[in-house]
């Protein structure tokens, strides 16, 4: 595609172009066509293509999130949208709108270059701004969701642009809407709320450890802190491939619960909501024996068992295989099934 329309510069595609350096588990993946979105005006004439040529097609972000099959069939839009702006601010509130192709890092470092404190929690989480709403990513007690105003996207369905709020975007563990709605949206800009009255939040286990009792961390303390404790724990997926949680935590009844501390009086759970429980995955995948356990060329990261890594010429065949074997080790010994977290395309 070379022509403009209404002076918006049209998408660049390419054929069979390589995404090994664009998923973070590392696979070896090609997109056969791919779209090069850099502007949310270029999407509507992308998907009028699409649809013409009858394509399936899906969004990539950061791809920290995704499964990669070696050949991607049909489109794949790689969301490249830019800026980062100050578009409000009051006595309690800086609202800030971000283009969905931000690295999450990134951004999260200027707001607290600008003092604009509250992500700190979410530091160092691979991915881009865009994808964060879409599995409402959280750590240390934070979710994204806590301080999203309203997700800009184009539906797909509807073929328009559109805005939804806070509450529209139904977020809850790991989960929204856009979740929920497969190829659907494609998020193009995300509008978050900052409030300038700022309190530290390190009551979660691993964060509280890293400060004293009695002492009062200000937020780059605690992005420093997060920052070192998931260089610790995760692996870089510059270094080696992974996906993050390669599992959701599972929530169980509480019956359920009951009878697991019984028979496991060191399980690790957390209360949810509705007198549920959510349990620690990884302490589920370790207490199999599964922690640093290799199969082929994929295994089990040794620091956090909740991670799957990529040791180099893996593929989501390889991955799957493994996780297969931990769902089925964590169901024999505990009777739960561990649902798996990233996007498999
Ligand atoms: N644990 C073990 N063995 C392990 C791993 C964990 O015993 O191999 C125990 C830990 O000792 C701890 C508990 O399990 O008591 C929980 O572990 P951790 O604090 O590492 O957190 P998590 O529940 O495994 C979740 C998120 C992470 C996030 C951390 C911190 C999910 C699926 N994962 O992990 O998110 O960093 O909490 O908030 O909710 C991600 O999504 O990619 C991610 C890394």
């Amino acid at each position: 595609m070379t022509s403009t329309q209404n002076s918006i510069p049209t998408a660049k595609s390419s054929s069979n172009l390589d995404l090994k350096g664009r998923n973070t588990l590392g696979f070896d993946a090609t997109a056969e066509l791919a779209y090069e979105i850099n502007t949310a005006e270029q999407i509507p004439a992308v998907m009028q293509e699409i649809t013409a040529k009858k394509m399936l097609w899906r969004v990539l972000g950061g791809g920290s999130n995704v499964i990669l099959p070696k050949v991607l069939p049909g489109a794949t839009l790689l969301i490249n949208i830019p800026g980062v702006e100050v578009i409000g601010s009051n006595l309690d509130i800086t609202t800030i709108a971000v283009g969905s192709g931000v690295n999450w890092h990134e951004f999260v470092t200027w707001t607290l270059d600008q003092d604009f404190c509250g992500l700190e929690n979410l530091a160092l989480i691979p991915g881009t701004v865009g994808a964060a709403p879409i599995q409402n990513i959280g750590v240390y007690g934070v979710e994204v969701s806590d301080y999203i105003q309203a997700v800009e996207a184009y539906d797909a369905k509807e073929r328009i642009f559109t805005t939804l709020s806070n509450q529209d975007c139904h977020f809850a563990y790991r989960d929204s809407h856009f979740k929920q709605q497969p190829n659907r949206f494609i998020v193009t800009k995300v509008i978050f709320d900052i409030p300038k009255q700022w309190q530290a939040r390190i009551q979660y286990a691993d964060l509280a450890k890293q400060f004293p009792v009695g002492s009062s961390p200000n937020p780059k303390d605690i992005f420093a802190a997060v920052c070192a404790i998931r260089s610790h724990k995760l692996p870089d997926p510059k270094v080696i491939g992974n996906a993050g949680s390669f599992f959701q935590n599972p929530i169980v009844h509480s019956e359920q619960y009951e009878t697991l501390i019984l028979k496991h009086p060191g399980l690790v759970s957390y209360p949810d909501a509705g007198n549920k429980r959510k349990l620690a995955a990884g302490w589920l995948i370790d207490q199999c024996g599964l922690k640093g356990q290799r199969m082929g060329n994929v295994g089990v990261y040794e620091n956090q068992a909740l991670v799957l890594v990529n040791h180099g010429g893996g593929n989501a065949q390889d991955i799957l295989g493994l996780a297969k074997c931990i769902q089925d080790a964590v169901h024999s010994k505990f009777g739960v099934k561990l649902e798996i977290e990233p996007n498999i395309f």
